[in-house]
């Protein structure tokens, strides 16, 4: 590819001389756009919309900032918990209280957060601690953005984790909109997805609600894509569902107008040059009634990802249960855990998993994860390793459920996944998550960048080499995972 006027620059100045949607969708079709990858639009689901049926690229003015500037830039994030040091020179992502608030600081319009639950404040949990002050700080610069006449509109579960938190109220007062979804009355779950969109144009999604423990407790991974209003606006669509959901007496819809449906998915991800890489990216959703047309799903995401994975596939997740967790009498469900299995021996792919492990990790998990540890047969060229994140309570045990690692990621050679969901059944078919898959070209014009799924394969690495993870054979049987040591 050319280093000057590349593609993107030639769609943005045709469409500025004012060529319609059609000649827009025929050029995206054009070989040179999609110089890396194989598309296959005709593998889409019936009917769904894209280049030849109905127009996919309907808001043109939009679009052609889009193709024009080709501004999106993806940061990794992660929470540093005190305490919890890595050897010297460890790879690491940016702060995620540093993103969060630069995020803040950008904002010139609108910032739509959806978050479980709230508790910014010591307070807000009764615990008087200096680890809060950054969960602190963050509440005032959310009311100093209300200040500059930003919208703030937020939606959260019904009911709530944080019953005795004043946040939402204090923001509340001073004129944000804070919406409850009543996800237990409309599918049996909760609203456990956490992401922002800012000014339609930045995105954040991960782990991590609106906690300060999140900030310097947790440890959390996630993601904020910059100046990318495609993506923004598709996520926005997610944020929609829950907004409306939230109005008095809503009742799930048969089917979402169609308004909500997305465009980029799994079938048609978006294509883009993200700070000059091409990349591919879309957004997941569960459980399924939030899945308007278009969107696909979380658990479809995960085995797409999973089943092109043919070198290696890397899990980091908090919980790790192959049945269901909240429905009783409890359901066997071995999805994941047979595409775990499946890409061992049938593809070869090393499989690694890590999963957190703190007091209050239901010590039921075990059989489950040394179960997939004696799959493992060098023998018969099977590898598979499961490790348990163990993080040090030292003198935080003051802090009610912290001292965890709450990341829910995979990576593979090939994609990385982030997410906001457990693996266990109920965050698919019940409770509301979403997931970003993103890949990029490993060398794009400046070669220095690695690419998302390599820069997260490293991460990944030094936590599984790290002295917090533990193999099942350290942890004795019904042993609690304080860290002793
Ligand atoms: C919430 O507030 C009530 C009443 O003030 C108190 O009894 C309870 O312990 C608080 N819960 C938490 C988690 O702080
Ligand atoms: C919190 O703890 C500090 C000392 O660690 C103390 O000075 C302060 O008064 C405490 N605040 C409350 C509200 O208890
Ligand atoms: C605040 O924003 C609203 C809507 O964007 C606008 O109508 C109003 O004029 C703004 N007020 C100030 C003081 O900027
Ligand atoms: C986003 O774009 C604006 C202007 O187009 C630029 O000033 C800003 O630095 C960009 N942000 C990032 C994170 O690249
Ligand atoms: C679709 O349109 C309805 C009615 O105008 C609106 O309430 C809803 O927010 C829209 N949805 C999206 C995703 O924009
Ligand atoms: C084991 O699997 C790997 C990965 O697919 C492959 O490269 C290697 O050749 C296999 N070795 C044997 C002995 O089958
Ligand atoms: C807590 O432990 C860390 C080291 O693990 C130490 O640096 C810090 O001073 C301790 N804080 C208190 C209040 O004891
Ligand atoms: C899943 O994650 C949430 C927080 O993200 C946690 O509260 C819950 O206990 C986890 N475990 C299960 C099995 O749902």
């Amino acid at each position: 590819m050319g280093a000057k006027a590349g593609p993107p620059e030639v769609l943005g100045a045709l469409a500025v001389l004012g060529l319609g949607a059609a000649l827009l969708c025929l050029l995206w079709e054009a070989p040179w756009l999609t110089p890396w990858g194989q598309r296959h639009p005709q593998e889409g689901p019936a009917g769904s919309p894209g280049c030849g049926s109905s127009p996919a690229w309907e808001p043109l003015g939009g679009e052609v900032q889009w193709l024009w500037r080709n501004s999106c830039r993806l940061v990794l994030v992660e929470s540093h918990p005190q305490d919890l040091p890595f050897a010297a020179g460890s790879p690491s992502a940016q702060p995620l209280a540093q993103a969060w608030l630069q995020l803040l600081d950008a904002a010139q319009e609108s910032v739509h957060i959806a978050s479980y639950y709230w508790s910014l404040t010591g307070q807000d949990i009764g615990v008087n601690d200096s680890s809060s002050q950054l969960g602190e700080a963050l509440l005032q610069k959310l009311l100093q953005v209300l200040g500059r006449n930003v919208s703030l509109a937020v939606a959260t579960s019904h009911p709530t984790l944080a019953k005795n938190s004043s946040d939402l109220r204090v923001l509340a007062d001073r004129g944000a909109q804070v919406r409850s979804v009543p996800m237990g009355r409309l599918t049996g779950g909760v609203l456990h997805s956490k992401f922002w969109v800012v000014d339609g144009r930045h995105v954040y999604l991960g782990s991590a609600n609106m906690d300060w423990r999140s900030l310097t407790q947790v440890k959390e991974l996630g993601v904020v894509v910059h100046n990318c209003s495609h993506l923004a606006r598709d996520l926005e669509k997610t944020f929609q569902t829950y907004w409306v959901l939230g109005a008095p007496r809503a009742v799930l819809p048969k089917h979402w107008p169609h308004n909500f449906s997305s465009h980029i998915n799994h079938f048609q991800p978006l294509r883009a040059r993200f700070d000059g890489v091409p990349t591919t990216a879309y957004f997941s959703a569960s459980p399924p009634a939030l899945c308007p047309h278009g969107r696909t799903r979380d658990l479809d995401a995960l085995l797409a990802v999973m089943g092109a994975a043919r070198r290696f596939l890397y899990v980091s997740v908090m919980d790790y249960f192959p049945t269901t967790r909240f429905s009783r009498p409890p359901r066997y469900w071995p999805v994941l855990d047979n595409a775990l299995r499946e890409a061992a021996f049938g593809r070869h792919v090393q499989v690694r998993l890590l999963v957190s492990c703190s007091l209050h990790t239901d010590p039921r998990m075990f059989p489950y994860l040394r179960s997939l540890q004696a799959f493992s047969n060098p023998a018969a060229n099977v590898s598979v390793d499961v490790k348990v994140f163990i993080m040090p309570v030292g003198n935080h045990s003051n802090i009610p459920f912290s001292r965890m690692s709450h990341s829910k990621f995979m990576v593979t050679e090939k994609t990385a996944y982030i997410g906001t969901s457990n693996w266990s059944e109920d965050y698919f078919s019940s409770t509301s998550g979403v997931g970003l898959v993103a890949s990029q070209r490993a060398s794009g014009p400046r070669p220095r960048l690695s690419s998302v799924q390599e820069q997260l394969r490293q991460l990944f690495e030094r936590d599984w080499s790290s002295r917090y993870a533990v193999g099942l054979d350290g942890q004795a049987q019904g042993q609690d995972c304080v860290w002793q040591g």
